[in-house]
């Protein structure tokens, strides 16, 4: 299927987006949403789940769909900025300037929670996370919906982000509306900030960067310091996985076999020996690199191979968002060949 294949260049155009889906099914799709159901729906980053963030109970069948543990709190997508006063309350002022300059857009704002928002959309927390995706079909259901929407990533806990409507599929079989804007034009989620009165803190990286918030705020980014930590409990080390196991070249240093492997290629070209290779951009571009990322990792999963390699990509700019995602997909299958490397070495002193 074209849809789920193929280097990818960026953006589809407005028009064609709402070719694909039209307004009657948009329309249906914001019913289901204002009776607690579901629905999965692009965004400019990754298709996201989708239930009225006002009931409770639907976004309790989110929770059970993607199978997320009930401490890791969801986004909340608004399409206008009229809704903010129902979310948060005493709203800063940097609020607006960032609204001003990245909405709609990638950028998800933690701020103090209303009374309004249930708790599990939060995981009980004190703070709801913001954010006005930049899709017209996001934005056209939230508005047909008549509700904010609290939405994840459409794809099982801990695994594979989805940029098309195929990975939702794939992943999410019981979820039965699911609205296909084709490819996601962005292809990595958005970045996580909180504020505090010496500056902002960043949650989780995305493609919006440290530079991009210190060209627009006053002050500058601020460490992510143990607290922080605490009160953000979906800062895991292991998410993105792939079904197959994973690995940065480099951290790779057993004797490997190849040609029952696959690569992920960013800057080298022509890459010999693996059975398959995917290449994230054909001139080291890190923004094209976003956009085919997940797409790639998801062909790489659905492959005749055992493992995979992935190059790893330089950290600067959207680039260390990238690398974010490529570590966490790596973590479990880098701890299993810790743990096989000191048992091997327990053995030697025990034998040796
Ligand atoms: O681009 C995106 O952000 C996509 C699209 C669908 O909008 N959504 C997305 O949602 O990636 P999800 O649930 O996969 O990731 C949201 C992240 C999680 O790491 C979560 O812990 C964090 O945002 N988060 C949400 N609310 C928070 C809060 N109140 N405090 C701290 N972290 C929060
Ligand atoms: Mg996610």
């Amino acid at each position: 299927m074209l849809r789920c294949s193929g280097l990818k260049k960026n953006t589809v155009s407005l028009q064609k987006l709402l070719l694909m889906v039209n307004e009657l099914e948009i329309k249906k799709a914001a019913r289901i949403i204002q009776q607690g159901g579901l629905v999965a729906f692009p965004t400019e980053t990754v298709y996201g789940l989708g239930a009225d963030a006002f009931n409770p109970q639907a976004v309790a069948r989110i929770f059970e769909v993607k199978e997320r543990p009930s401490f890791d709190p969801l986004i909340v997508h608004v399409a206008s900025m009229d809704t903010l006063p129902l979310l948060t309350e005493n709203i800063d002022k940097r609020v607006y300037e960032l609204a001003d300059k990245f909405w709609p857009g990638p950028l998800t704002i933690v701020l103090p929670k209303s009374k309004h928002v249930p708790d599990i959309v939060t995981s009980g927390l004190p703070t709801v996370g913001i954010r006005m995706p930049d899709h017209p079909v996001a934005l056209e259901l939230i508005r047909y919906a008549g509700c904010p929407i609290a939405a994840p990533s459409a794809n099982k806990f801990g695994k594979i982000s989805p940029t098309s409507a195929c990975h939702v599929r794939k992943q999410l079989t019981e979820v039965t509306c699911v609205l296909d804007g084709g490819n996601t034009s962005i292809g990595i989620e958005s970045t996580v900030i909180t504020l505090n009165p010496d500056g902002f803190v960043i949650l989780r990286q995305g493609y919006i960067t440290k530079n991009d918030l210190e060209a627009i705020l006053p002050q500058s980014e601020q460490e992510l310091s143990k607290e922080i930590k605490l009160a953000s409990p979906g800062l895991l080390k292991s998410h993105y996985s792939p079904d197959k196991p994973f690995f940065i070249s480099g951290n790779c240093d057993f004797p490997f076999d190849k040609s029952k492997a696959g690569f992920l290629s960013f800057s080298l070209k022509d890459v010999k020996g693996y059975k398959i290779v995917e290449y994230l951009s054909d001139n080291s571009d890190l923004k094209q690199a976003a956009v085919n990322l997940f797409g790639a990792m998801h062909r790489l999963e659905d492959a005749e191979i055992d493992f995979i390699v992935a190059e790893p990509l330089p950290e600067h700019g959207i680039g260390i968002a990238i690398m974010d995602r490529l570590n966490k997909a790596a973590y479990k299958s880098g701890r299993l060949m810790t743990m096989i490397g000191s048992e091997k070495s327990d053995c030697t002193k025990k034998h040796g």
